[in-house]
């Protein structure tokens, strides 16, 4: 029987389009999926979106939507975003889901019967970003919250309550009896230092807003987001459903099951999921990994402070294989991780195009030229010196050493074997001087026993990329000529594949990238004034929207270059109800001078703001072509500044 693995990522809130760091934990999962799959298990992974809240219900007010409207458009964004990251999740669950819903709804009945919710009324603060509550001593100066600083709502209203307190010995004795319950150790630690500061009972309903599932027996209440939340690791397989085989499965007789979570939420995780299942008497057979965030040189991500880097552009500039390297290399195990633009370029061009992706033409160059690209079955005994030795033995201990690191979720680590394999591998190179072996015919032997160990290292350490890299594995085993039959984990052991006849022509793997334009590249997406990557397709909308933009021909006055800004220009245009000033993404496609006196059509009714500096009271319309030229729409010779566009 094959053993199971089951792996979730937390299902995200609705709130902001996901960037680097919230991309971090579904790109981790997906490498541990990927893995284990090699490694020969029966592997399922759930990711998701966490859909109510009184967070979601004022994120949609200020798009202007209604909150499923909200939540529709960015879990279709989000599973785009995984897709283009080609995360291989076997379900999605969104917690407005049928599926998931009722089964909310009736726990939280099962544990009003129980006596573990009883009614009662909350006073005390609570955060709408965190979707926490917190008493008067747990907040900062100013009542702001404790976990993310933001300003705390005082909140006075008949609750639900769960009886967390109740738990707090078993919970205890359970992180006793579990030594690996909670990874690394200093995160246990934390979580064993909190219960142990006494737990109190926690309200589980609230009535100020109505996103949410109702309490069936009490429709006033809506559910709390983290019952409803912390229960979709279970309702998306088929807990108490009619058919439940997945639960029975993955949870109730699985062998290995991992939630991995950010730092800020392990309270939740650790705490309050494991009493809810103590309470409902369900097994709790889950590990939890918490790992670090990214963070900026400033601090943390975030929009407002214009620092915010998303996957879709690294990937569209770079290729998905090396966003993947990156992000999982550089956020050490446990700890938090700095992204900056410089390491990012950096770590490519070291890792990616010197290390691996030069020691692959290398030797297939050199197989090439020297041995005609065949290296035939191993019927004689190769020479084999203390150098060719030495590789050998390094990679066993690297296979053991990644292995062990895996397993123990520390990904990082096992990319650093990965590379002191190929490092060792390009010493051989130095070492033995391919091309010095190649003058002389008495050398044959050694020489294919060279380019055989530089082949099979080559091969090793693919296979050992295979969670991480997407694309690149297969393109590497196919110029190394490698057949599928090799490419397994318990194929990279040196010497598995005795003969070799690489392709005629390495084709380059990555890019080298040059440091100066990338990173100027990547600080500029960071700068607030830029828009966000393209969404790919927008929800419909109807005429009355439509009609909220309002479009007017405006003659062109004057135009320059902001002074600033290289790829704006600032234009001043008449509208006819006046000449505004208009900051446009297109000086790359226009010279300022060409652009005074045509008449074109501006939206003049967007929120005026600044951009580097300089005021923008609207909109010049443009159309992008196949090549991402920008070509601005004129209207027609017998419109006149101020005419309407309908
Ligand atoms: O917490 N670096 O959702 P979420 C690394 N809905 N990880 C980061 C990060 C960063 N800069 N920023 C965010 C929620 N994350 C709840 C979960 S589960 C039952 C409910 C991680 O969208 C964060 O730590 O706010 C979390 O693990 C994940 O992104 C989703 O965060």
């Amino acid at each position: 029987m094959m053993k199971t693995f089951y792996i979730t990522t937390p299902i995200y809130y609705p709130s902001a389009k996901l960037h680097i760091g919230s991309a971090y934990t579904t790109v981790l999962c997906d490498t541990l999926k990927r893995y284990k799959s090699l490694k020969g298990y029966d592997t399922r992974f759930l990711t998701g979106m966490d859909e109510h809240g009184q967070k979601i219900e004022e994120a949609a007010k200020a798009n202007k939507k209604t909150p499923k409207e909200h939540v529709d458009y960015i879990s279709k964004l989000t599973q785009e975003l995984w897709a283009l990251l080609k995360i291989d999740n076997d379900d999605f669950i969104r917690t407005t889901e049928p599926r998931h819903e009722a089964i909310i709804a009736r726990i939280f009945e099962q544990l009003k019967a129980k006596g573990d919710i009883y009614l009662g009324e909350y006073i005390g603060h609570y955060c709408i970003h965190d979707e926490a509550f917190f008493t008067p001593t747990q907040l900062l100066p100013g009542e702001l919250c404790p976990d993310c600083g933001r300003k705390t709502e005082l909140v006075k209203e008949e609750t639900y309550f769960f009886r967390l307190s109740r738990y707090q010995d078993r919970l205890l004795q359970y992180i006793e009896d579990h030594p690996d319950f909670i990874v690394p150790e200093t995160r246990k630690n934390e979580v064993v230092q909190f219960i142990k500061s006494n737990l109190t009972d926690i309200s589980v309903s609230r009535t100020a807003f109505s996103w949410g599932i109702p309490v069936k027996s009490d429709p006033k209440h809506v559910i709390y987001v983290w019952i409803d939340a912390l229960f979709n690791y279970i309702s998306a397989l088929g807990f108490q459903a009619d058919d439940d085989h997945l639960y029975q499965k993955y949870w109730v007789k699985g062998d290995e099951i991992v939630h991995v979570i950010g730092k800020d939420i392990l309270r939740f995780h650790a705490v309050y999921w494991p009493a809810f299942l103590m309470a409902l008497d369900l097994p709790i057979r889950f590990r939890l990994f918490v790992h670090g965030w990214y963070l900026m040189k400033d601090g943390k991500m975030s929009k407002s402070k214009g620092n915010v880097v998303y996957p879709e552009m690294l990937v569209n500039r770079f290729g998905l294989d090396s966003f993947r390297y990156f992000i999982i290399k550089e956020l050490p195990y446990g700890n938090d991780g700095l992204f900056t633009p410089e390491d990012y370029v950096m770590r490519i061009n070291t890792d990616l195009v010197n290390d691996y992706g030069n020691l692959l033409s290398r030797s297939i160059t050199m197989a090439n030229k020297y041995l005609a690209g065949t290296i035939n079955e191993r019927s004689h005994e190769m020479p084999e010196r203390v150098f060719e030795a030495e590789l050998e033995e390094l990679s066993r201990e690297v296979l053991t050493n990644y292995s062990r690191n895996m397993d123990e979720f520390k990904l990082t680590n096992a990319l650093f074997d990965i590379s002191r394999l190929i490092a060792r591998t390009n010493k051989l190179i130095d070492e033995t001087l391919p091309w010095d072996l190649a003058k002389k015919p008495e050398n044959r032997e050694v020489l294919e026993s060279v380019i055989y160990h530089l082949l099979e290292a080559l091969r090793i350490a693919t296979i050992l990329y295979r969670p991480f890299l997407i694309d690149t594995p297969q393109k590497v085993f196919e110029m190394l000529g490698v057949e599928p039959t090799d490419i397994g984990f318990d194929s990279a052991i040196f010497g598995q594949k005795k003969n070799y006849h690489v392709s005629a022509k390495p084709t380059h793997l990555f890019p080298r990238l040059d440091m100066e334009k990338e990173v100027a590249a990547i600080r500029e997406w960071m700068n607030p004034s830029v828009p966000e990557a393209t969404i790919t397709e927008n929800p419909l909308i109807d005429i009355e929207s439509f009609s909220l933009i309002d479009i007017r021909v405006g003659t062109v006055r004057e135009c320059t270059t902001h002074k600033n800004a290289k790829k704006l220009l600032v234009c001043q245009i008449d509208t006819g109800d006046k000449v505004r000033q208009v900051v446009s993404g297109i000086a790359e496609h226009y010279q300022p001078e060409n652009l005074i006196g045509r008449k074109l059509l501006v939206i003049v009714n967007l929120e005026p703001i600044k951009l580097r500096g300089e005021l923008s009271e609207g909109m010049i319309l443009c159309g992008e072509n196949a090549d991402k030229e920008l070509i601005v729409i004129e209207a027609d010779g017998r419109l006149n500044p101020g005419d309407k566009v309908k």
